[in-house]
């Protein structure tokens, strides 16, 4: 299968890429091949190109920056997106594309399913629906998989900030009143992948969704699971105070919902796609870090 993979630089698509399946023939173009802000590259490279399949995780995803960048956001993550629908669709591509948790208001006591309506609070969660409608409207063979706080071992995440400042701080202050999903790059880019190789294969069920990690936890708990077993494994070598405060006393730019948990089971019930396990790939994550950082700093520990 011949597969368009468009932001392959970013976080996710670095994952997929690492898991890529054998036997697909990936096209990975950069974005001086395909940039979201000069659309017509899109279709141009679609066109050209013939995939069977395009993976989109370029966005923007400067959450906070896009309040105050409203037009550039909305461009990439929904002008562009209505491009790359209809050149997919001219193509006869399926189109999978991720989305977010940011797209609801967070308001319900349950976790989100795919037919609750989207109701965003921020810029960049608006941008996102704005996307999802937009390749709705002009790709039928879509599959849009919103997921939720994406971590991997080497991004910028809040895996990586929560150790970077636990090695300068002997406090943190972590927003406990947003719950959801943590979700580990790896296992979403094999879900990806597995719903990509079924639907075509089968032809769909397209439609949209949901994938996150579980157990379902607050910013503030998984701080501390993070740091925990970071300490455990030498990673960090003081475990700071971490102190829970409210999303209001944090102050982002950007408002975020409360409640970010996401409801799998259409994705396994249509797919056999369960819930990502966080809190092991977690430690796998520490696992190697520790072996980086005792085999040059501490090798007692
Ligand atoms: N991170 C999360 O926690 C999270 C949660 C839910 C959903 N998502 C969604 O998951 C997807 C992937 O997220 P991610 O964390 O992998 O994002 P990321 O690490 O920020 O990567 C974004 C990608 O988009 C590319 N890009 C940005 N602007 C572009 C432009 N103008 N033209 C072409 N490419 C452009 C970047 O390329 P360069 O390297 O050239 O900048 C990069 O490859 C996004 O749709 C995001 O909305 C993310």
């Amino acid at each position: 299968m011949r597969v368009l993979l468009l932001g392959s630089s970013g976080q996710v698509g670095r994952a997929l890429l690492a898991f890529k399946p054998a036997g697909y023939k990936l096209l990975v173009p950069g974005r001086s091949e395909v940039d979201y802000l000069q659309p017509e590259s899109i279709t141009d490279y679609v066109l050209f190109h013939k995939p069977q399949l395009v993976i989109n995780c370029a966005a923007y995803t400067a959450v906070d920056k896009a309040e105050a960048e409203t037009a550039l956001c909305t461009r990439i993550n929904s002008g562009a997106c209505e491009h790359l629908a209809k050149a997919a669709a001219a193509a006869d591509a399926v189109l999978l594309h991720l989305s977010t948790d940011y797209v609801f208001d967070g308001l319900l006591d349950r976790p989100y399913n795919e037919e609750d309506s989207p109701a965003p609070l921020s810029v960049y969660g608006h941008s996102k629906w704005l996307g999802e409608q937009t390749i709705v409207a002009n790709c039928a063979k879509h599959l849009i998989v919103r997921t939720s706080w994406i971590f991997d071992a080497d991004s910028n995440n809040f895996v990586n900030t929560m150790l970077r400042l636990a090695a300068s701080r002997s406090e943190l202050r972590v927003v406990a009143d947003q719950v959801g999903g943590p979700t580990p790059a790896s296992e979403l880019a094999r879900a990806i992948w597995q719903l990509a190789r079924q639907s075509v294969e089968r032809n769909g069920p397209w439609g949209v969704y949901h994938f996150s990690g579980q157990p379902f936890v607050s910013w503030y708990e998984f701080a501390r699971s993070i740091l925990t077993e970071a300490y455990r494994l030498c990673v960090i070598h003081q475990l700071p105070t971490i102190t829970s405060i409210s999303a209001s006393e944090f102050g982002s730019p950007a408002q975020r919902p409360a409640n970010s948990r996401l409801d799998g089971s259409k994705i396994k019930a249509l797919y056999g796609v369960a819930a990502a396990d966080w809190q092991s790939e977690l430690v796998n994550i520490l696992k190697a870090k520790a072996r980086a950082v005792t085999s040059v700093t501490n090798p007692g520990c």
